[in-house]
Order: structure tokens, then sequence, then C-alpha cells
């Protein structure tokens, strides 16, 4: 885009205002020599686990790895069956097919934009082994029902919390409510690494013990491969960062909260539809969504100003040319469908000024002078 006025996201910015803690960190492990894993690693595992409430994090590559290797954990593979939704980042979906298991989609909720529970029960057959809700955008999805079904129906949850870091659920922290939950530190994230990073939290010892073999060649101890594993190791570096910015987190997290307020008041007599806070929910906006009849001519008209956004995102999964053999055809999932034709993501991230917040408030309104009211 030539001359962008406001950025979808500024990196930098967040790197200047922690910049001395950051290169302490890195110096650390240029010194220590502890490029793979290491103490760096081992000392963010255990402040993120307590951060979470779970006793155990496995801190990987990517929270796609992150997803693998809790499925397989799980003791999921080819026969079985997870339900997840379409209305997600693709690694939701990729990752019960990297087990060798079938996703069985199942439509959303079109408030919160997450998990439908009502739509679970007619998906489960004597397949299912596992129930994988997605915190989209940051919001949990509603994880008392999806977790009595399970229950009920002796499934196993994994929760995909590649956007919720610090997220909660009735007042739980995302990450500590299903069986394993899956984060991505992938560096657009609230909580982003320098580099790819993920991890699987748990409190189940077992399930940890599995994750940290496999994450590593699938060794018991030094060349002793017990298990069919991967590299899925993380780097010291990443570790190293993470930690560093763990510790901003939460100051982090409110200063979202400020922009999403500042957005919210600004919107509010707009013909956007600004985002539902549902009333379980601690949502921790990694993403700010609006909905529009008109999103693609409300994308151009802020792009002509000068403003980034995003669409989270514009195909659902099961439209996906890659992912066509699922068997799902159009008109499968009408609330996924028609969300992913009305989102507009607009700029957000901590550092983001409240004149730049004005600017983009000021230009949607512009934009949505004429009637734009949501159908669905
Ligand atoms: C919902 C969701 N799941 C999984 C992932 C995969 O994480 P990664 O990119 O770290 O592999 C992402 C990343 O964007 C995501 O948003």
């Amino acid at each position: 885009m030539a001359n962008v006025k406001v950025p979808y996201l500024d990196l930098k910015a967040q790197y200047q205002s922690i910049k001395p803690e950051i290169d302490a960190a890195i110096s650390r492990v240029l010194e220590s020599c502890q490029f793979v894993l290491g103490s760096e690693v081992a000392g963010f595992e255990q402040n993120f686990a307590t951060y979470c409430g779970t006793s155990e994090c496995i801190a990987l590559n990517s929270g796609t790895s992150a997803l693998h290797l809790a499925l397989l954990a799980a003791g999921i593979g080819p026969g079985d069956e997870v339900i997840t939704v379409p209305f997600t980042f693709v690694a939701s979906v990729a990752a019960i097919l990297y087990a060798g298991a079938r996703p069985v989609l199942i439509d959303i909720e079109p408030r919160s934009f997450t998990m439908d529970p009502a739509a679970i029960e007619a998906a489960v057959t004597a397949r299912t082994k596992a129930i994988l809700p997605v915190h989209l955008y940051g919001q949990p999805a509603d994880m008392d029902p999806i977790m009595d079904l399970a229950r009920g129906h002796g499934l196993i949850v994994i929760e995909d919390a590649a956007q919720a870091h610090g997220a909660k659920y009735k007042g739980r922290p995302v990450g500590s409510i299903g069986d394993m939950a899956c984060f991505s530190f992938y560096p657009g994230k609230n909580l982003g690494a320098y580099g790819e990073g993920g991890a699987v939290t748990t409190s189940n010892a077992e399930y940890a013990h599995t994750i940290r073999m496999l994450r590593d060649w699938g060794q018991d101890r030094k060349y002793h491969h017990v298990l069919r594993g991967y590299n899925y190791r993380m780097e010291g570096f990443q570790g190293a960062v993470l930690g560093v910015k763990l510790r901003h987190l939460n100051q982090w997290t409110e200063a979202r909260w400020r922009i999403v307020r500042q957005y919210n008041d600004l919107l509010v007599n707009s013909d956007v539809e600004t985002p539902a806070e549902m009333a379980w929910a601690q949502h921790v906006y990694h993403v700010y969504t609006v909905r529009s009849t008109d999103r693609d001519g409300l994308q151009a008209a802020l792009t002509a100003e000068g403003i980034q956004t995003g669409i989270h995102y514009p195909v659902p999964v099961h439209l996906q040319p890659a992912y066509a053999d699922l068997g799902y055809g159009q008109g499968a999932f009408p609330l996924a469908e028609a969300a992913a034709k009305q989102v507009l993501s607009l700029p957000l991230y901590p550092e983001l000024p409240s004149r730049a917040v004005a600017q983009v408030a000021a230009a949607v309104g512009r934009a949505t002078a004429k009637p734009t009211a949501v159908t669905r």
C-alpha cells in the first residue's frame, strides 16, 4: 500500500519499548550458546504454565506443531474423527490431517465467531475421539457445554488457543480448561516470538511426557528413540524473547482493551457491527473485527485513506481448494460462510496511538455513510 498512515501492526514499536530487556536476553543466549531448548526455554515453559494455570508447558517450534503433537499425544490417528470449525486459520484443520484423522466440521455461533456447542451432538459418531474448539480473535469458545458434551461421550478436548494468550472463560484462563491447549507465538500474536514458536499447556503429566519426547525425535534419552518423533523443538532465542515479553503481556492486553473501548465508542452509531463480548468471556482482542455487508467496499475505502486492514478469514477452510476433498460444499456452513464475506479487522496493537484509532473510526464512518446494515 502506498503511503501507509495507520499500519495494521507495528512490531518495531513494541521492540523499541522493551529493547534493553530483549537485547540482554538475546545476549544471554549468545553467551550460553543454548540455541535449541536450554535454560531460557525451560524458564519460559515454567512461567507460561503458571500464567495459564497448568502444571506443564511444552515449548515447540510453532502453533501448528502444538496442535499436531497434542493430537498425537491424545492417541488420535487414522480412522478417528475430530470435531472442529471451518471458520479458523487453516492450521486447526490441517493438524488433524497431519495426525491421519478426519476433520469433522460444524458451524459457528455467529456473535462470538466460535464453535456452536449446539451443533456438536449431531456430529458425534462412534469414531469421534476429540473436540477442537478455537478461541478465535482472542475470545474463548463456550467451553462449559463443550466440556460437558465431551465428558458425556468420553472425548478429549484440545483448545486451539493460538490467538488467545491470557483470555479467560468464566474467570478461568484458556489453556487450562480442555485436556490440552495449543498456543502460537507467531510474531504478530498477543505474545509473539521473534520467529516461529508454539506450545502445548496441560496438567496431564502423561500427555506432557509424550509431547516432550515427540518434539525431540521421540527420544527418552539421547539416541534412544521410543516413539517416531519430530524436530519440533523451540529455539533458545525464542524462549528468551518470550520470557521477557510474558512479563509485559497483561499490560499489553490492558492497552488493547483501551483501544477496543475507544473503537466501540466511536463506532457505536456507524453502520458496522462491532465485536460482541460474550458473557462468559474475558476477550483479549488478538484482532478487532467488525462486520459489514459491504466489507470489500469498506476495505477499499480504508486502503485509499492509507489505513491497513486484514480479513480473518476470507474463505472458510471447507471452501479452500486444498480441502475440497473433506466433502463439504458451498452452503454447508452458512454462518461461517456469511462471516467470511463480512468480517474486517481494523488496526490493533498495544502501542497504537489513540489519535490513530480516531482516524480509523472516522474513516469507517465516512465509508459507511450509506446504510450497510448486517443481514444474516
Ligand atoms: C487459530 C490458529 N490456529 C493455529 C495457528 C498456527 O500457529 P503457527 O502459525 O504458529 O503454526 C494459528 C496461527 O496463525 C491460528 O491463528
